[in-house]
Order: structure tokens, then sequence, then C-alpha cells
């Protein structure tokens, strides 16, 4: 498994890579894999459970497949995320939640922006927590930004990004993914910190690239966001595969006598 050390070292050798993981049968393929870290992300809620936006994922959920995750994966590093509010009400039942996290299997947290949330990342980082930062579309401001839309475009906004990127490296985050901004945002901000940043619809210039496995696999249906590449036709071959165990069954063909008990 890797470590936060190697995590960090990756900055000056080769990009790092991380997908969603949010089931014990995905963990267990993934486990076999190449990719370095697993991030049991809130975006399950939507993947896993139909909702609309992030904002409805809770602790229990994250907790019960961060444990999932954990069992299926025991050779990765797990990154689970502080669901929305989970950090936001106090500093001690921002850190009960935390540890929660941390004592289904995590290896690690990841929370959402940095405005209110310094004095949290440096008590967790220095107390055996490692944090991850998440800047730019960060999908709990859903209201905020109106929609899932590019941000840091203005020079405001991408200023804020940048210093947000700085004080989250001060207070102790490990890492920083940074998603939907502008390439030469994303560069600058990489470049002004020592923390290896990981994009997700952030450009070539991260120091690694996040994406979630149902869209790498091509399981999502809908209007692919311009950063996704699908790897793998997974609709159509989960489509390809029931049909034919439907004609099979229609055909007297399944099960066959070595598929048979005597
Ligand atoms: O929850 C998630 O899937 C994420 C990634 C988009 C980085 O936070």
């Amino acid at each position: 498994m890797i470590s936060v050390p190697e995590i960090l070292k990756r900055k000056e050798k080769y990009p790092l890579t991380m997908v969603t993981c949010y089931d014990h049968w995905s963990a267990k393929l993934l486990n076999a894999t190449d990719v370095d870290l697993l991030l049991v992300g809130d975006s399950l809620v939507m993947v896993m459970y139909g909702a609309d936006d992030t904002t409805q994922a809770t602790m229990d959920m994250m907790v019960q497949h961060t444990r999932a995750v954990r069992k299926g994966a025991p050779n990765k590093f797990i990154v689970a995320d502080m669901p929305f509010m989970s950090f936001r009400k106090s500093l001690e039942t921002s850190i009960d939640n935390a540890t929660a996290l941390i004592q289904a299997g995590a290896n690690a947290v990841k929370l959402e922006g940095a405005q209110g949330n310094l004095e949290l990342v440096e008590r967790l980082s220095s107390s055996g927590i490692p944090v991850m930062g998440h800047l730019g579309l960060t999908p709990q401001f859903i209201h905020n930004f109106g929609g899932f839309k590019v941000q840091g475009k203005s020079e405001a906004a991408k200023n804020q990004i940048s210093k947000d990127a700085v004080a989250l490296e001060r207070a102790g985050a490990f890492s920083l993914v940074l998603e939907c901004i502008p390439q030469s945002l994303a560069s600058e901000v990489r470049s002004q910190l020592s923390i290896p940043t990981i994009g997700i619809g952030a450009g070539l210039d991260c120091d690694g690239q996040v994406l979630v496995l149902h869209d790498l696999l091509g399981f999502t249906s809908g209007k692919k966001p311009r950063f996704v590449r699908e790897f793998c036709q997974g609709r159509g071959l989960v489509h390809e595969s029931v049909q034919q165990f439907q004609q099979a069954v229609l055909d007297k063909n399944f099960p066959s006598s070595e598929e048979t008990y005597e």
C-alpha cells in the first residue's frame, strides 16, 4: 500500500492515480490493479442511491461503504469523503466524524473547501488523520454555484482558489483534489504547492488524475462531462451479457448438465 510520504514524493516522479470505489465487489477488483488510491467519494449517494447531488450523503453511508471497501481492498490506500455538513458543526463533532471514517478502514479523509476548515485540517493532520483537500467545483457547494459548472474563471475566483490551496497545504493537507477548473489555473496552483494535486476536469498539469469508476467503465448514462473518458463500454457489456442469460434460459440451454447437481 502506498504511504503518505510516498504520495508526497510522487510529485517529483510520475502521476498518481485515484478512482472512486464504493462497495466490496469493485474493491476486490481494484485491489488487483496498480491504481494508487481508492476514494470512497460522497458521489456514492448519486451513483449508488440515485440522489441528484452529494448533499444527500450521510456519515452512516460513508462509514458503511468505507468498511465494505476496506474488506475488499486490504492493499489500497483509501481516502473517505467527509459528507455534507459532517465537518462544519463543531470541531469536536468533526473530529469524531473523521475518526469514525478512519476506524471504518480509511487511511485519510477528504474534505471540500478551505475557508472555515483550516483549524480542523490542522487538528486532524497533527493527530494522525491525513487530510486531502478539495477545491474548484466542490459539489457540496452546488447551491452556491447554481449547478455543476467550471469554477475559477474570474480573476477573483482564481485568486481565491490559489490562496485556499496554499492555506490548506500550510494547515497540513497532504494532497489536493482540483475539480473542474481551467488547466492554466491548475498549473499555477500546482507550482505553488509542494503537496501533489490530483485533477478531475483540471487538465494534464496536475500531479495525478481521479475519475469516478462508473464513468471510466462506461456505466454512467446521460450527458457525459467533457473530462470523462470511457475506457470500457460497461453499459453495452452488461446489456449484452444479461440478454444472453435471458436467451439461454428461454432456450433451455442454461443450466447445462455441468452446471447441475446429480
Ligand atoms: O466524491 C467524489 O467522487 C469526488 C471526486 C469527484 C473527486 O470527490
